[in-house]
C-alpha cells in the first residue's frame, strides 16, 4: 500500500505520528525552555540508545525510572501529534526527542539555553539499519530492497530529508556551548567515556558507581531486555515484531555485509561531493 507521507517545508515525515499542526507548532510555537535537553538525530543514528544513556543519567544511574516507564514517556517526541502533547504537560527539567533537521528546529530555541546533543552514525549503517526497519514498519515503506536503498537515501525526497542537509544544518551549531555531537562509532567504542562527557556536558556529577549503572543499563543487551525501550510493546499497525527487531543487530560496519562494490564507490563519491564544505573527520571517513 503506498504510503501517504505529511510534508512540512518540502520534508516528507511518516504520517502515524506526525501531522502537519505537529509539525508546523513544533516549529513556530514550541516554548523552548532554557533547561530543556534535546536528543536530536537523523533516523537509525542512535535515537533511542541516547534516549537510555539520558534517562539514565537523569535518574543518576538508577535504572527503575527506565524499567517502569515507556522511553517515548520519558523522553517525548515533541513534534509528533502525540509526543507534543505529553511534551507540553512535562515538567521541567524536560528531555524531548525529534529527528527534525535544524532549519524546522523550535524558532524559540535561539533565545534559549536549552541544550542539544546531536547523535550522527555512518550514513551506509543508516542506511542498512533504515532498511530492516522500514520492513517492520508499517508507517514507513522506503525501499522495498537493498538495491536501490543507497541511491534512493541520497535523494533529498527520503523521509525525514537529506541525511546530510541534516548532519550539515545541526553541524553549524558545533561550536555553540549548548549543543554537543557524538558519533553512534564512539558511543560503541567507548560507551563509559562517552557517558562522562555527555554528563560534563550536561553538568551532570555522576560518581564512578552511578556511570557504571548507565553503561550497564544502556547496553545493547540490557536494552534489548527492557521492554521500555525495544519497541516490542508498540501496537503492531506501527511495528510488526513479526518481521525483525528494532534492537536489531546494534554493530557499526555492518553496510559492508550489504553494499556492493559499486553500491559503495557510488555512494563514496555522493559522500565526498556532498560532504566536502564541511571540514570535519568523522570516524567512518
Ligand atoms: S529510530 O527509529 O530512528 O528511533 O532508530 P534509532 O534509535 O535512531 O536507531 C536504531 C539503531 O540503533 C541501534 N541501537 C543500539 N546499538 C548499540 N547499542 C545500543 N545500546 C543500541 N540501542 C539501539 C539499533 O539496534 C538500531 O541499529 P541496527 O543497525 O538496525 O541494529
Amino acid at each position: 500500500m503506498p504510503v501517504h507521507y505529511v510534508t512540512y517545508k518540502g520534508i516528507k515525515f511518516p504520517p502515524a505520528y506526525n501531522s502537519e499542526h505537529s509539525l508546523s507548532f513544533a516549529h513556530n510555537e514550541f516554548l523552548v525552555r532554557d533547561d530543556d535537553v534535546f536528543n536530536v538525530t537523523y533516523p537509525k543514528s542512535g535515537t533511542v540508545w541516547m534516549t537510555e544513556i539520558l534517562s539514565l543519567i537523569r535518574s543518576r544511574g538508577h535504572p527503575s525510572w527506565s524499567q517502569t516507564i515507556l522511553n517515548s514517556d520519558r523522553m517525548p517526541w515533541f513534534s509528533t501529534r502525540l509526543g507534543l502533547e505529553a511534551a507540553l504537560s512535562y515538567p521541567s527539567p524536560r528531555l524531548l526527542t525529534c529527528h527534525l533537521p535544524r532549519h524546522i528546529f523550535p524558532k524559540s530555541f535561539s533565545h534559549s539555553t536549552a541544550k542539544v546533543i546531536y547523535t550522527l552514525r555512518d550514513p551506509r549503517d543508516v542506511v542498512v539499519s533504515y532498511y530492516y526497519f522500514s520492513k517492520m514498519s508499517n508507517p514507513i515503506k522506503p525501499w522495498q530492497d537493498l538495491t536501490h536503498a543507497p541511491a534512493a537515501f541520497c535523494l533529498p525526497s527520503v523521509p525525514h530529508g537529506s541525511w546530510f542537509e541534516h548532519v550539515q544544518g545541526w553541524m553549524e551549531m558545533k561550536d555553540q556551548e549548548n549543543f554537543f555531537f557524538i558519533t553512534y562509532e564512539e558511543l560503541k567504542q567507548d560507551l563509559q567515556g562517552s557517558v562522562r562527557r555527555i554528563c560534563q556536558f550536561l553538568g551532570q556529577d555522576l560518581d564512578d558507581a552511578a556511570v557504571s549503572s548507565v553503561v550497564r543499563n544502556a547496553s545493547f543487551s540490557a536494552m534489548r531486555e527492557n521492554p521500555m525501550c525495544s519497541s516490542v510493546l508498540l501496537p503492531a499497525d506501527i511495528m510488526d515484531q513479526t518481521k525483525g527487531q528494532f534492537l536489531r543487530k546494534g554493530i557499526c560496519g555492518d553496510w559492508r555485509n550489504h553494499f556492493t562494490v559499486t553500491q559503495s564507490e557510488t555512494f563514496d563519491r555522493i559522500y565526498q561531493d556532498r560532504m566536502q564544505g564541511l571540514n570535519m573527520a568523522f570516524p567512518w571517513d
